[in-house]
């Protein structure tokens, strides 16, 4: 069991071990400590134990009233420092109170009784210890130091999420057995780099991901990043270009540029069929240079020499001609889930409702064409409607009305556009209009998108 008193009496220990042996370093710190000491980019001995950091570092509101009642603390009413007085003394008491399990989850510490006891192995903890490129202060220190005042609008366009950040897992997501072959083989080549370089496997680490809105294209790329603790790079290529024209080039050399001061990161460019439809049509010079600057940008990042993984997406793959394709080295299919996929679907969204007579599987045979987020949809409307009613638990009934809503809805939604659907999501760009490409195959209610590439 943990106590204010431990928790502070671990910190002070912490601090005074990793202070005084100058082999530590950051990677050595718990994150909920290290984060406390970042400064630009750098952590500096002696780690400063005041009330501040203790209380920062450790959750304790008070942490000098926690511990002032010990024989080994004491406080500098001056500078607010707490310092153990007697370190043997405090070292006792510790490990008295904890068990071998939270020692080994602080390096530091590990490192410390590695010598006296059995259970403890200091390189395990190391390397099971959140690595720093995985925390939110790391990340920002980087950005500052890369970007000053002039570059604010750059910090718009990329978007950079720490993985501590990231909501969705793996387990919130219903793949394919195929979405789960190419993600098992990522993260062993991730795992394995250094042998894949050593055998001269270079072309690895380019993934598309195709298929309509709503199939989780960025759910899981986020999710990857959440479990391979990467920070996570997110670019919208419409919105690189929409806004300064002439300094599109430059955006996208900063962009990778971030991804590889970054890395290992994760580099996930949306839209990319942006990249075809400036490269067929008439658009600005201005654009098409950018956009050679991306593909060649995109030769040049590589997850085996520069750890950065890059996944690009889109909803039209019949408009991505054959130099963007060949750039990506797998391309993962995402495509409308099936009637079984739905049931789990439904299952993993409601894992925490109540409904009366759940049956996801009738559901699911409701809800052919939907999408993983159109089914999220339904149960916010099933779950707001029982709101109305006062009702915190739904009944299946409940459910096959919200069905119905949304089909009403989406009705709607196709008589009003019938030819351009994509017209009315928001996140497109003015490129939108005057790209004159056949959607027909990527009409809405389709089972699912059938993924071949142009031929050269
Ligand atoms: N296979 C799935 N399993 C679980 N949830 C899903 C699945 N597909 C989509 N969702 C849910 O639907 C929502 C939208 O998914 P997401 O944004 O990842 O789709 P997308 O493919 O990136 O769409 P777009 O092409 O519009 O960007 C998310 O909340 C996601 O959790
Ligand atoms: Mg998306």
């Amino acid at each position: 069991m943990s106590s204010p008193e431990l928790d502070v009496v671990e910190f002070l220990l912490t601090a005074a071990v990793y202070t005084e042996n100058g082999d530590l370093d950051e990677r050595d710190l718990p994150p909920r400590y290290r984060r406390v000491f970042w400064s630009e980019g750098d952590i500096e001995r002696p780690l400063a134990t005041t009330g501040n950091t203790a209380a920062a570092a450790t959750g304790v509101d008070r942490p000098w009233e926690a511990v002032s009642g010990l024989m080994f603390t004491e406080r500098d009413d001056f500078s607010g420092t707490i310092d153990l007085s007697d370190r043997d003394m405090a070292e006792s008491w510790y490990v008295q109170r904890v068990d071998t399990e939270r020692i080994q989850e602080n390096p530091t510490l590990a490192s410390h009784f590695e010598a006296e006891m059995d259970e403890i192995d200091y390189q395990s903890s190391r390397e099971r210890n959140r690595p720093v490129h995985a925390d939110r202060v790391w990340i920002d220190s980087l950005l500052d130091e890369m970007f000053d005042e002039d570059d604010e609008e750059m910090l718009d366009l990329v978007e950079v999420k720490a993985p501590e950040e990231v909501e969705i897992t793996m387990n919130d997501l219903v793949l394919t057995e195929d979405q789960e072959g190419e993600i098992e083989k990522v993260v062993k080549a991730i795992e394995h780099r250094d042998y894949l370089a050593e055998i001269g496997l270079r072309e690895i680490g380019k993934l598309l991901f195709v298929g309509p809105p709503g199939t989780g294209k960025t759910s899981v790329a986020r999710a990857l990043a959440r479990e391979l603790d990467l920070p996570f790079v997110e670019v919208k290529l419409s919105m690189i270009t929409s806004q300064y024209l002439g300094e599109t080039a430059k955006n996208v050399d900063k962009t990778f540029e971030v991804a590889k001061r970054l890395s290992p990161c994760i580099l996930f460019m949306d839209e990319f069929d942006f990249v075809a439809k400036t490269r067929s049509s008439d658009e600005h010079a201005a654009i098409k240079r950018a956009v050679n600057t991306l593909l060649k940008s995109i030769d040049e990042v590589s997850l085996i020499q520069d750890d950065v993984l890059l996944i690009g997406a889109t909803n039209h793959p019949d408009q991505l001609d054959a130099a963007a394709w060949r750039r990506f080295d797998e391309i993962v299919n995402f495509p409308k889930p099936d009637a079984g996929m739905r049931a789990d679907i439904l299952e993993v969204v409601t894992r925490r409702m109540e409904i009366d007579d759940f049956d996801p599987a009738e559901v699911a045979d409701l809800t052919e064409g939907l999408t993983g987020s159109d089914l999220r949809l339904v149960l916010r409307e099933a779950v707001l409607d029982a709101l109305t009613e006062e009702r915190t638990t739904l009944t299946q009934a409940d459910l096959r009305r919200a069905v119905e809503g949304f089909e009403e809805r989406d009705n709607l939604k196709n008589m009003d556009d019938f030819d351009n659907w994509k017209g009315t999501r928001s996140d497109e760009s003015e490129n939108g209009e005057g790209d004159s490409h056949d959607h027909s195959d990527h009409d809405h209610t389709h089972e699912s998108t059938e993924v071949e590439p142009p031929s050269e």
